[in-house]
């Protein structure tokens, strides 16, 4: 079926929770995509950082139809095979002693606001205010809502789970004051993602932890956009030098299929039988392209690779900003970077993506990119030349 024809059947048929762009794909493989019309698009998206190492890897995609044919559910009563040793795996690559697994990001933080607010009731007299960013974003879902700290995702549904308290990022005494007398915890992005990639100040972390160490109020990380490896670590924390209490991870993890997971240190690790699960919590489809998303991740200067692509990037808007008065700079770590434009986005991603490349508008004057970290330097540097051509017509 055509782009048109199937848009034709889908448009009246999918709800228009989100504004979608007119495009069918239909094929992916590494950093390109095909539309349901054969037209071929460079990937610098990846499904929001879904598919770090490209789409269609032929280890993600082998470990899944192996997986398919021989177990994917049973329930949460047992263990699985594949559940296991990527628990086991996860454990062993971050040094948290246990693993969650949800279905999505979203889930994955509403776990760990449970266990906040246990933690708060077990060791700090009940107290159970969370702390998190203006501008963040944790979620859909109430509580992982009610922890965005952006009026824009909250206004239709107030209202919402009480018991935050919302700080601007990287102000120190902003944040001491809002760590009050009834909190027991902050969740907290290291680069915010859909607040526009604003990266966290290495001295404000050092300062906030501090400050939550002294209080004894978990320190939550949200790592679902930032992990596995899209920063140029496999977790963003590891660029500020400290161990968090708990983190939260998804999109990579499942290599595609929906998958989420929380990984507690000892002093949080508060979950009884009973206090929370879900049937499927990922599965073993997406255990098993975990434990290859894993084995991807850890070879050997893919970490250094992706540093000296970002920076390649970030030199190259540099050099583009010169010549190119639309270009106002660009910020963000690793391979999660946005370039600020001095005029709106979503014309220029309109553009982009009518010369096949796919890019994202994260807010009226920002283009986002999360390329797959394995991206060949020749596919990047194509990328960005269709960027710099779109952006030469709006200068
Ligand atoms: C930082 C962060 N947390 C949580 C979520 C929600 O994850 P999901 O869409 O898998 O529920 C997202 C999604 O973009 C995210 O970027």
């Amino acid at each position: 079926m055509s782009n048109s024809s199937l848009l034709e059947l889908g448009q009246p048929a999918v709800m228009k929770n989100v504004g979608r762009l007119p495009v069918v794909f239909t094929r992916g493989e590494g950093s390109r995509l095909w539309d349901a019309d054969g037209k071929e698009y460079l990937d610098l998206l990846t499904g929001i950082s879904v598919h770090n190492f490209g789409h269609s890897h032929p280890a993600i995609t082998e470990a899944l139809v192996r997986q398919a044919g021989k177990i994917i559910h049973v329930s949460n009563y047992f263990y699985l095979e594949e559940q296991v040793k990527l628990a086991a795996a996860l454990t062993k690559l971050t040094g948290f002693q246990q693993v969650f697994f949800s279905n999505s990001g979203a889930e994955a933080n509403e776990a760990a606001l449970k266990l906040a607010r246990k933690y708060g009731k077990v060791h700090l007299d009940g107290k159970y205010q969370i702390v998190t960013a203006r501008d963040s974003f944790h979620g859909r879902t109430f509580g992982a809502l009610s922890a965005t700290g952006q009026p824009k995702y909250q206004a239709s549904f107030q209202p919402v789970v009480r018991g935050f308290v919302y700080a601007p990022m990287n102000d120190l005494d902003a944040w001491k004051t809002a760590i009050g007398d009834q909190s027991c915890a902050i969740l907290i992005e290291l680069v915010q993602g859909e607040g526009g990639v604003v990266p966290a100040d290495p001295e404000f972390i050092a300062g906030l932890v501090a400050f939550c160490r002294e209080r004894r109020v978990l320190v939550m990380v949200d790592e679902v956009q930032t992990g596995f490896g899209r920063t140029g670590k496999y977790f963003a924390y590891e660029h500020f030098h400290f161990r968090p209490d708990v983190i939260t991870v998804a999109k990579t993890l499942g290599g595609g299929i929906p998958c989420g997971a929380l990984l507690v240190d000892e002093r949080a690790n508060l979950f009884e039988p009973g206090d929370h699960s879900t049937t499927i919590g990922g599965g073993a489809m997406a255990f098993a392209a975990g434990l290859a998303v894993l084995d991807l991740l850890q070879e050997p200067g893919l970490m250094a690779e992706v540093i000296r692509k970002g920076r390649h990037i970030q030199d190259t808007w540099e050099e583009w900003r010169k010549e190119l008065p639309v270009i106002k700079g660009s910020r963000g770590i690793g391979m999660m970077l946005a370039l600020d434009l001095n005029i709106p986005s979503k014309p220029v991603m309109l553009k982009c993506l009518e010369r096949g490349l796919v890019v994202n508008a994260v807010t009226d004057t920002a283009i986002r990119i999360l390329p797959a970290l394995n991206i060949p330097p020749a596919e990047l540097d194509e990328a960005l030349a269709i960027m710099k051509q779109v952006l030469r017509e709006f200068s």
